[in-house]
């Protein structure tokens, strides 16, 4: 009898670990794999909290990351790094996720090495190499060294065909993040406990009444944000939060630097703005769920958020994830500080416009993109 397949998903970042979690859950539940998670630790701290929250203990860890590194170190290292790890473990296929530098890395690293390349998340496009930097890059670039594309929604299937991809080489699946999204407000929902010690941790970390006010929750990371954009972003939070005491900003800070010089400058010490660590999964979801509107530059925010029906803003010009602003729960804003504030100030004004974005639906998915994900894998 032959050996399952060996399938190494490999990983580096928050966003990555929290989609990739279920499905290595999958993979690890079904006898007719055999499962290796290799992380790069492309982020350290922020990557740790997602694997605790999901229970993946990483077979291989490249430990690569480093204070302030820039994205020649991140592509070395973890070409070096994932060289070594093919010429000793010789997988059937590697799994990689999204448009992060170990996706792109990892997948020219399996090029080299001749391991077919599985990815989830495939499709997504903006059509400009320059907005989201390097992400729409990594990711065209992932889709040519891609033998299976996994791609989330409808749209993202026709960016691939018209990029002239075979049609027997993309599957829909949906997006896993609805899969990681469901199990874990399942888990709050079924566990006391759980529960109990989610909101005693944000009650201890908020000097607000959290559950009784209105407050909007904000993150943002994009490196063409930096510099002019994340100034014009916090100057517009300190306008509203001036012009409206009342309502409150709870802000998870990312921890690259180039967005916690700005946003601790500007602003810490503002009685309504709650700058806090990032947050583990659980909390951030459940916060999400008590938030008013969502401000963001994120990716995987503009997919959660519609599942719960919070609107959301988003502090970009271009989105690769059209599906939701043209359901009406996502719009965007751009990184400028007065149309973020007009935005914001009409969604706290006009109940009207609150409403015609604060509808549930799901774009992105219906939780079972990893089912569809293993049953393609079981075929090859
Ligand atoms: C990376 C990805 C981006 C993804 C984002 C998710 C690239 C080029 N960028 O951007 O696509 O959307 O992650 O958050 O792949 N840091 C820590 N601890 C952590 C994480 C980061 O201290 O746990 C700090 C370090 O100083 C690190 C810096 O942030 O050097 C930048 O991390 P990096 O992964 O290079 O870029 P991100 O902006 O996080
Ligand atoms: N997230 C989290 N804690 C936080 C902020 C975000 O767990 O404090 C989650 C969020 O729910 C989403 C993911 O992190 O699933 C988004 O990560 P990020 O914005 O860093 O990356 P992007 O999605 O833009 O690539």
């Amino acid at each position: 009898m032959n050996a399952p397949p060996k399938v190494m998903l490999v990983f580096g970042t928050r966003p990555e670990a929290i989609k990739m979690a279920p499905v290595y859950h999958a993979l690890r539940d079904s006898s007719d794999f055999q499962t290796i998670a290799c992380v790069t630790a492309q982020h350290r701290q922020m990557l740790d909290q997602v694997l605790q929250t999901f229970g993946v203990v990483p077979d291989i860890d490249l430990d690569l990351m480093k204070p302030e590194q820039d994205l020649f170190d991140v592509t070395t290292s973890v070409l070096m790094g994932m060289r070594d790890v093919f010429s000793l473990h010789r997988p059937d296929v590697v799994l990689v996720h999204g448009d992060t530098t170990t996706t792109l890395t990892t997948s020219m690293a399996a090029f080299y090495a001749g391991v077919p390349v599985g990815h989830v998340e495939a499709g997504l496009r903006t059509h400009n190499i320059y907005a989201p930097f390097p992400e729409e890059f990594n990711r065209q670039v992932t889709s040519k060294l891609t033998r299976w594309h996994f791609a989330p929604t409808p749209f993202s299937k026709q960016n691939l065909l018209a990029e002239n991809v075979p049609d027997e080489n993309i599957t829909v699946t949906g997006n896993t993040v609805i899969d990681a999204l469901f199990w874990v407000l399942d888990r709050i929902e079924a566990e006391f406990e759980r529960r109990s010690a989610i909101v005693n941790f944000l009650n201890e970390h908020l000097r607000f009444n959290w559950r009784e006010t209105r407050f909007v929750l904000v993150t943002g990371h994009r490196r063409e944000n930096f510099g002019d954009g994340f100034l014009q972003i916090c100057e517009a939070i300190k306008e509203v939060a001036d012009r409206y005491p009342a309502v409150h900003f709870v802000y998870p800070v990312h921890l690259n630097p180039n967005v916690q010089r700005p946003v601790q400058e500007i602003l810490s010490g503002l009685d309504n703005v709650h700058l806090v660590d990032p947050l583990d999964y659980e909390p951030f979801v459940y916060l999400l769920k008590h938030s008013y509107l969502v401000l963001t530059d994120s990716g995987g925010i503009q997919e959660e958020a519609p599942s719960l029906g919070k609107p959301v803003l988003v502090m970009r010009d271009v989105t690769e994830r059209p599906e939701a602003v043209d359901a009406g729960t996502v719009r965007l804003v751009g990184a400028r500080c007065q149309p973020i504030v007009e935005n914001i100030c009409e969604l706290l004004d006009n109940q009207a416009s609150y409403r015609s974005m604060a509808r549930a639906h799901n774009p992105y998915g219906d939780g079972k993109a990893c089912a569809r994900i293993i049953k393609v894998l079981k075929k090859i």
